[in-house]
C-alpha cells in the first residue's frame, strides 16, 4: 500500500488547531481534514430532524445514513451534509452546545472514524485535526502535535472568530460553551481528548498563527 504522510493535530477548543492545520496543509499541498466539522454536521442533521438527544440508538442510526463531505476551497473549508452546503450553519451555537452529546457515543464515533480514515488514506498527504487523531484515528501518524493555550486566551479567540463571522454571542456564553465542552471531551469514556504520548505539545498562548505554523512545519521537516 502507498505510504501516506499524515499529520495529526489535537487540542481543545480555541487552541488554534483549525487555523494552523489548514495553513500547514496549504503550504505542504496536503488535504486538510477538520474532523470537528464532521461531528458538527451530524449534530446539525439531528437538530434539523428534531431527534431526541437522549436517544442514543437514534443518533447512532443517524450516523449510518448520513453523507458528509469536506471540500477545501481557496478561502475556507466547505462542509456538505447530504450534498447541501452547511459550512456556516455548523458553527451555530446550538450545534456547539449539542455536538458533545453526539461525539460521546461509541457507535457514532465508529462510523465517523471510518470516514476519517478513508479520507486520510486516500490522500497523498493529509493534516487531520480534532480531539483523538493521534490517539485513536491515526495512532501511527508520522507527525503528532497537541496544541493548547490558557482558557482565557482560547475563549477570547473563539469570541473574536464568531464575532467576525457575524454571530452575536457574548463572551460569557462562549466561556460557558468552551468550559463545558472541554470537560465533556476530556472525561468521556470513548476517545477522550488527551495528548498522545508521542505528540509534541505546543503552548500557543503567546504565539501568532504564523509562529505556530512555522514551528509545526519545522518539526515535520526535521522528523522526515
Ligand atoms: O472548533 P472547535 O474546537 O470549537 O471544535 P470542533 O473541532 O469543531 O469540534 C466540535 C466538537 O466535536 C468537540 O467539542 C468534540 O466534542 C467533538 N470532536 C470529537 O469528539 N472528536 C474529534 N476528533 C473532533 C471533534
Amino acid at each position: 500500500m502507498k505510504k501516506v504522510s499524515l499529520i495529526a493535530i489535537d487540542g481543545p477548543a480555541g487552541s488554534g488547531k483549525s487555523t494552523v492545520a489548514r495553513e500547514v496543509a496549504k503550504r505542504l499541498g496536503f488535504l486538510y481534514i477538520d474532523t470537528g466539522a464532521i461531528y458538527r454536521a451530524l449534530t446539525l442533521k439531528a437538530i434539523n430532524e428534531g431527534l431526541d438527544f437522549g436517544d442514543k440508538e437514534a443518533l447512532i442510526a443517524l450516523s449510518q445514513r448520513t453523507d458528509i463531505e469536506l471540500e477545501d476551497s481557496s478561502d475556507f473549508l466547505k462542509v456538505y451534509l447530504d450534498k447541501k452546503d452547511v459550512s456556516e450553519k455548523i458553527r451555530m451555537m446550538e450545534v456547539s452546545r449539542k455536538v458533545k452529546i453526539v461525539a460521546a457515543l461509541k457507535g457514532v464515533r465508529d462510523n465517523m472514524v471510518k470516514l476519517q480514515r478513508r479520507l486520510g488514506r486516500t490522500s497523498s498527504g493529509a493534516v487531520l485535526e480534532g480531539r483523538d487523531i493521534g490517539t485513536v484515528v491515526f495512532p501511527d501518524a508520522a507527525h503528532k502535535f497537541y496544541l493548547d493555550a490558557t482558557f482565557e486566551t482560547r475563549a477570547k479567540r473563539r469570541f473574536d472568530e464568531l464575532k467576525k463571522k457575524g454571530f452575536g454571542i457574548s463572551l460569557e456564553e462562549i466561556k460557558n460553551d468552551v468550559e463545558t465542552r472541554d470537560k465533556t471531551d476530556m472525561t468521556r469514556k470513548v476517545a477522550p481528548l488527551k495528548k498522545a504520548k508521542d505528540a509534541i505539545a505546543i503552548d500557543t498562548t503567546n504565539m501568532t498563527v504564523e509562529e505556530v505554523t512555522k514551528k509545526v512545519l519545522w518539526i515535520v521537516k526535521s522528523q522526515r
